[in-house]
């Protein structure tokens, strides 16, 4: 369900039209669809609930505190990976108990911040990780719920930069070396070993590195559970791919087929960690065009939105549509490179966009851009963070405000010597 479209010509978010949301906020901005954030938590709860399978939000894909409290408001628990998205978390009213701390570094400060406020989950990835939760947990006369992030060697047919789980990456414990960590982890004070966990990798577009991945983490159960330790929960991770332009991705009742025929037989208390599905296609990144420059072999389209507020497509060639506010079905398509003013150039929204003839002061987004997008912004040749919108039906409301020039440079200071 797609909740941007046009009316009349124009492109609307809901029943708000995006020219409106420009005039009184300015450009660029961030806008999400309320009512697409809860549909796809919905759609997911559906596939999932039979099987009781708990829903923790990936708070990293996007992280503002309304975005974060629209699923606490529907029963969602929360995936963090530090202190900063574990305060967003409590914040926006998820309990501790429904937070799993994942991450392959988390410091001192962040793990006694965690079991003082009794997050649910540690996942935990190497050995002295282990070791220094058992620590601090004893020291502050506390338990600490773990499962052990498991690296399956499972090749996600994603992205390299964002694939997690092949025998190579930083992630995980190699599942050869897991039995045995496994086994010494149920025997270490302070610490309650409860399970297991993967993630894989990110935007997978194919059920198969999924089932193997589940049914290779199914066969450690098993093998733990014949050993004689105690493995009550699995945590299956996030992953689940969108279509950006062209993708195909998994039927959401096929991954939940595909969870069921490879786990849910365990009688294991099993949670998912989504982020992308969730919030991908809720959100579009709204920019000004500011000039158009035709050189000998293309089309510039310069807008007033940069790698800085959008960088997925600069750090991962990623290819997101590229749609125009107006929308004239008789005007002819030509190729043209949608680029902003950051002085680099891979500064480059859309490589290939097909847009109509357009000129300067005309609005263009970025289609779903709601994951991975504001969280990853910065202010890169000191542009100001980009502002946020949210929309429910005819509401807007703006949550992330555009900060002042006086607020970024109030963040320095200078040295007493100079
Ligand atoms: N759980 C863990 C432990 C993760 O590391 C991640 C994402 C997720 C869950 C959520 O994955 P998702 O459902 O969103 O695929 N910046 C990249 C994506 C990085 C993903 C990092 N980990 C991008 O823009 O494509």
């Amino acid at each position: 369900m797609n909740f941007f479209g046009y009316r009349g010509g124009h492109l609307f978010v809901e029943k708000v039209s995006i020219a409106s949301i420009a005039e009184s906020v300015g450009t660029p901005f961030f806008c999400y669809s309320s009512s697409s954030l809860e549909h796809q938590y919905l759609e997911l709860k559906h596939a999932l609930d039979p099987m009781g399978v708990r829903i923790c939000y990936a708070v990293k894909a996007n992280s503002n505190q309304a975005v974060i409290k629209t699923f606490a408001n529907l029963g969602s628990g929360a995936d963090i990976v530090s202190k900063g998205e574990l305060i967003r978390a409590l914040d926006a009213g998820i309990t501790p108990d429904k937070i799993v701390f994942s991450g392959v570094g988390k410091t001192r400060d962040e793990i006694r911040h965690a079991l003082e406020v009794g997050v649910g989950q540690f996942n935990i990835e190497s050995p002295s990780e282990l070791e220094l939760i058992s620590n601090i947990a004893q020291e502050l006369k506390k338990t600490a719920t773990v499962a052990l992030r498991v690296n399956p060697d499972v090749d996600a047919q994603t992205h390299d930069k964002i694939s997690t789980g092949r025998k190579a990456d930083k992630f995980g414990i190699d599942i050869d070396l897991a039995p045995a960590l496994y086994t010494q982890a149920a025997q270490m004070p302070g610490i309650n070993m409860v399970g297991l966990a993967l993630h894989i990798g990110s935007q997978l577009t194919s059920l198969t590195p999924f089932r193997d991945a589940f049914e290779r983490i199914a066969i450690l159960v098993q093998d733990l559970r014949a050993a004689g330790a105690s493995v009550k929960r699995l945590d299956l991770g996030g992953g689940l791919g969108v279509t950006y332009t062209t993708e195909n991705p998994p039927d959401i009742e096929d991954y939940a087929q595909t969870i069921r025929s490879t786990v849910s037989s365990l009688k294991v208390e099993l949670t998912v960690e989504p982020g992308r599905f969730l919030v991908a296609n809720a959100g579009i990144l709204v920019a000004r065009v500011l000039f158009i420059k035709n050189t000998p072999v293309q089309r510039f389209v310069i807008v007033d939105g940069a790698m800085n507020d959008f960088i997925r497509p600069t750090l991962y060639n990623a290819v997101h549509d590229v749609l125009t506010e107006k929308k004239d079905a008789n005007c002819k398509l030509s190729s043209a490179q949608v680029v902003g003013p950051v002085c680099e150039t891979g500064d480059i929204l859309a490589k290939a966009a097909n847009l109509p003839p357009i000129e300067p002061g005309a609005l263009i987004a970025i289609a779903s851009a709601g994951a991975y997008g504001a969280v990853m912004g910065s202010t890169y040749n000191t542009r100001l963070p980009t502002l946020e919108v949210m929309v429910r039906e005819a509401m807007t409301a703006v949550i992330r405000p555009r900060p002042t020039y006086e607020d970024i440079l109030s963040l320095d200071q200078l040295p007493n010597w100079l």
